[in-house]
C-alpha cells in the first residue's frame, strides 16, 4: 500500500512539472507577492491549480467573488488581475500576521479599492454575510478544510443561481482515496469531514459538479439556476 502511494505521488509531481512547463508567467507583481509567500511558507494556490481557476473566472466572469483563505493576498490578487478588476473582492482571513501582509499587499496593487478585507473566523463571517442579504457570483473555497461541511449551507445560501463554488485541496494530498482504517489517528478528522463535504456536494441536487485531480485536488460546483 505504501509503496504504491509513494510512486502514484512520485507520478503526480511529474504531472504537476509537465503543466506548469505550459502555464504562462506571472505578472511581476503577482511574482514578487507569489515569491516572497513561497520563501516564507506561506501556503498559497498551486500554479495548475491557479491557471484552472483563471480559466474558470474567464468562463463565469463573475461581478463579486466570496474568499475564504486570503492568506497573504495572492490569489485574490491573481482573480482580479484576471478580471481586470471588474470584480469586487470579498476576502476572509484569521491569521493576524497575513491580515496586515494581505493589506500591504493589496495597498500596493491597482486593485484596492475592489477588496473587502474581512478579519476574523470563516464561519463567523459567513453567518455576518447571510444575515447583510450578501450574494456573490463566485466563491473560491481555501481555508480551515475540516470546517467545509460545516460551511457549505452558508456558503451555498450565499451564492446566487448559476454561481460558480471553487474548492480547493479537496483531495489532501491522496489522503482521501485512503480507506479510514488506513489513516493515522492525528488525520482522521481531515479524512472524515472532507469525504462528509465531498458527500454533500453529490447529494446536493442544487449542484452540478466535478472534481478534478490537479494540484492538491479541485472541486468546482456550479449551482443550478
Ligand atoms: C491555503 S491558505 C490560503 C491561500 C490563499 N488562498 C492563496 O492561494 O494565496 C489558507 C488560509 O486560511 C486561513 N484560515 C484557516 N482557518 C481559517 C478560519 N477558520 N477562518 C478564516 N481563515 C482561516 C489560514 O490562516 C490561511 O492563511
Amino acid at each position: 500500500m505504501r509503496e504504491l502511494k509513494g510512486s502514484s505521488l512520485e507520478e503526480r509531481d511529474r504531472i504537476s512539472q509537465f503543466i506548469q512547463a505550459f502555464q504562462r508567467d506571472n505578472i511581476d507583481f503577482l511574482e514578487g507577492i507569489r515569491e516572497e509567500a513561497q520563501k516564507e511558507a506561506v501556503p498559497i494556490i498551486r500554479d495548475e491549480t491557479a491557471a484552472l481557476l483563471r480559466v474558470c473566472l474567464e468562463m463565469k466572469k463573475p461581478k463579486s467573488i466570496l474568499e475564504l483563505g486570503t492568506a497573504v493576498g495572492y490569489s485574490g490578487l491573481l482573480m482580479l488581475d484576471s478580471l481586470k478588476g471588474k470584480t469586487k473582492l470579498c476576502t476572509v482571513e484569521n491569521f493576524p500576521e497575513r491580515i496586515i501582509k494581505a493589506g500591504e499587499n493589496f495597498a500596493k496593487s491597482p486593485y484596492n479599492s475592489a477588496i473587502r478585507l474581512l478579519e476574523g473566523d470563516g464561519g463567523e463571517i459567513l453567518e455576518r454575510l447571510v444575515k447583510e442579504r450578501e450574494h456573490f457570483d463566485f466563491v473560491f473555497l481555501d481555508a480551515a478544510k475540516a470546517q467545509y461541511p460545516l460551511w457549505l449551507p452558508k456558503i451555498l445560501e450565499l451564492l446566487n443561481p448559476e454561481g460558480v463554488l471553487f474548492c480547493d485541496n479537496i483531495l489532501q494530498e491522496n489522503l482521501l482515496l485512503e480507506s479510514r482504517f488506513f489513516v493515522e489517528r492525528r488525520q482522521r478528522t481531515i479524512h472524515k469531514r472532507m469525504r462528509e463535504f465531498l458527500w454533500m456536494l453529490k447529494e446536493n441536487p442544487e449542484l452540478e459538479n466535478s472534481i478534478i485531480p490537479i494540484g492538491d485536488g479541485v472541486s468546482i460546483s456550479i449551482k443550478k439556476s
